[in-house]
């Protein structure tokens, strides 16, 4: 049976930036928060490293601010950036009242450095902080009656008055289905909330889970919502190089501690590449590992934190330690095989300070909007503490619009009687794999004009493809989630064809210099030319 339910605030995503947004408006309004999979599926569950913030007597935010400026190439938009840093120690003051168990050493809590931060200013829980912050958040969700946490539930499409024919452009709530069940019910709320994550499995090697396939990017577009800077994926420097270990990242931190990058036969690198070592930030690191795996032939390099104690590396990362226990590697005595990975989705929906959206009624949080925060290239652990600034700012916004009036437009349940059962699911495995080994190889860390149109030219058939596929079949989470991926990955060679310059992460051999002026690639869906 499909259901018209109905809430004053729909929250698409159950990470940090969902579920902060959910328990700061749990006092005053009815709440979904929606997850496609568990609770845990998005990538806040697998973060390690943790959250930036000035904590210590030696540092100040306009360090923090510096230092987020340099890391984004100087693209970053600076009211973002100050807006972040202002907020950071009020956000883990905020995580601590809700029962975060941060590691602490002396009673104080243990900051530790990641590439790109000029002091100690990492909040961590050993090496696995996103655990931590996360299994915290649900239980307190769990506990307040206005939040309902819906797992299983694949936000299709966003219902807006524009796709009803109706003057304005309103979201009035999303058509969901349920995985388990195959219905699809309306789910109606005055207010929208994307936090759907990124789009990195939108490449062959990532960090991120499965569902990291940019579900609230597509469907805002899809809507009418401008998109920014889609070109600027982040690469994580070291994810561990094992056939059983998938998507496993080796924290920054443990370059923050003292681990050296290695080559085969040992030796050192990074200082050639850059002054900072192995602590430049993430795009200069991920392109030496590459540059230097390109010139060797070597399958993967090398991340050695064997000179540190065993204690110490048994206690700052036990999550890294057990896990390359579990494969054969000890991190105690051995270096550990590495290469970079897909990482973060550094674009996204466009935003204000307080979430707004170009759609009256919808909002992006967390790593599905680009709040300008990140420019060309994130400074680590900055994105988990913009999910909760960010989630802050726009619950104080909904908060102020919860009183109004609201009268909803009969909505259409969703309609299935022109589409039949698939028969061929495997083609949906094959685009996927398609799609997913173009972007690595022609869109990756180094980029050309020729790799680009190459891409440009298999990422129209696939549209093609996928769009005669969607309006014939019965849809399915696999399915949705390739068109979402397919769509992203447009708009991600798209503007990477349109930045005549390497910043940050897009870097190009075609044009190797930057450019004179710092410009985001902002593109509308409005007039854009598909295939
Ligand atoms: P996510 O935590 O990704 O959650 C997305 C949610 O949306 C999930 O619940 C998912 O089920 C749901 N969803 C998606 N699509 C749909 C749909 N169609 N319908 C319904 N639900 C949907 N950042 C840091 O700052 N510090 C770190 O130490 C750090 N370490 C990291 C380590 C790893 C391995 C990875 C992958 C990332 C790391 N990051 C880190 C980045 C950071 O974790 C993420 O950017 C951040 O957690 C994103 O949070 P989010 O709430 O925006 O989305
Ligand atoms: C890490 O622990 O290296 C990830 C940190 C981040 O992505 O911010």
């Amino acid at each position: 049976m499909k259901a018209q339910r109905e809430f004053d605030i729909l929250i698409i995503g159950s990470g940090a930036a969902g579920l902060t947004l959910a328990l700061k408006l749990a006092a005053n309004a009815s709440i979904a928060v929606l997850s496609k999979g568990d609770l845990t599926s998005g990538s806040t569950w697998l973060a390690q490293g943790g959250v930036a913030a000035v904590i210590d007597e030696s540092d100040i935010e306009q360090n923090h601010a510096a230092d987020t400026l340099t890391a984004g190439s100087f693209l970053s938009h600076s009211d973002a950036v100050n807006y972040t840093v202002e907020n950071a120690r009020e956000s883990i003051d905020w995580l601590i009242e809700q029962g975060v168990p941060f590691s602490k050493e002396n009673g104080q809590l243990h900051l530790t450095k990641e590439g790109g931060h000029s002091h100690r200013r990492i909040i961590h829980a050993a090496d696995a902080t996103g655990k931590a912050i996360l299994q915290t958040l649900i239980e307190k969700a769990q506990a307040e009656p206005s939040i309902s946490l819906i797992e299983h539930s694949v936000a299709i499409d966003l219902i807006t008055t524009t796709k009803l024919g109706l003057s304005d452009n309103q979201c009035l709530g999303a058509y969901v289905l349920n995985s388990d069940t195959g219905v699809i019910d309306v789910f109606k709320a005055r207010h929208t909330v994307l936090a759907t994550g990124g789009a990195s499995k939108a490449y062959l090697y990532t960090s991120n889970s499965d569902g990291a396939s940019g579900d609230g990017i597509a469907m805002a577009w899809r809507s009418g919502c401008r998109v920014a800077n889609m070109e600027f994926n982040q690469f994580h420097p070291t994810c561990l190089y094992h056939p059983q270990a998938k998507s496993f990242l080796v924290s920054e931190a443990v370059r923050g501690e003292g681990g050296k990058l290695k080559l085969p036969d040992g030796s050192a690198f990074m200082h050639k590449f850059d002054s900072r070592g192995e602590l430049a930030p993430r795009d200069i690191v991920a392109r030496a590992i590459d540059h230097e795996m390109k010139r060797l032939g070597a399958d993967c390099l090398y991340l050695d934190i064997s000179h540190r104690d065993d204690e110490f590396i048994k206690s700052h990362f036990p999550t890294i330690y057990q896990r390359c226990q579990q494969l054969g590697i000890d991190i105690c005595n051995q270096p550990i095989p590495i290469v970079p990975a897909a990482h973060y989705t550094c674009g996204g929906v466009i935003t204000d300070i307080n979430g707004n959206t170009d759609i009256e009624g919808l909002y992006a949080i967390g790593e599905t909007a680009f709040t300008g925060l990140h420019g060309a290239n994130r400074l680590a652990s900055n994105s988990l503490l913009e999910c909760i600034v960010f989630a802050t700012a726009c619950a104080t916004t909904i908060k102020k619009q919860l009183d109004t009036k609201f009268y909803y437009p009969v909505i259409p349940s969703w309609d299935e009687s022109q589409v039949t059962d698939s028969d061929e699911d495997v083609i949906i495995a094959h685009n996927w794999e398609e799609l997913r080994r173009f972007m690595w190889d022609y869109v990756g860390i180094v980029r050309t004009d020729k790799r680009l149109q190459r891409a440009k030219h298999r990422s129209d058939l696939l549209h093609k493809e996928i769009a005669e596929y969607y309006s014939n079949y019965k849809i399915s989470k696999d399915l949705l989630e390739l068109r979402n991926l397919a769509l992203v990955s447009e708009l991600i060679i798209q503007s990477a064809m349109l930045r005549k310059e390497s910043r940050g992460l897009h870097f190009t051999l075609d044009y190797p210099q930057l450019g004179p002026q710092a410009r985001d690639t902002i593109l509308t869906p409005i007039n854009y030319q598909w295939p």
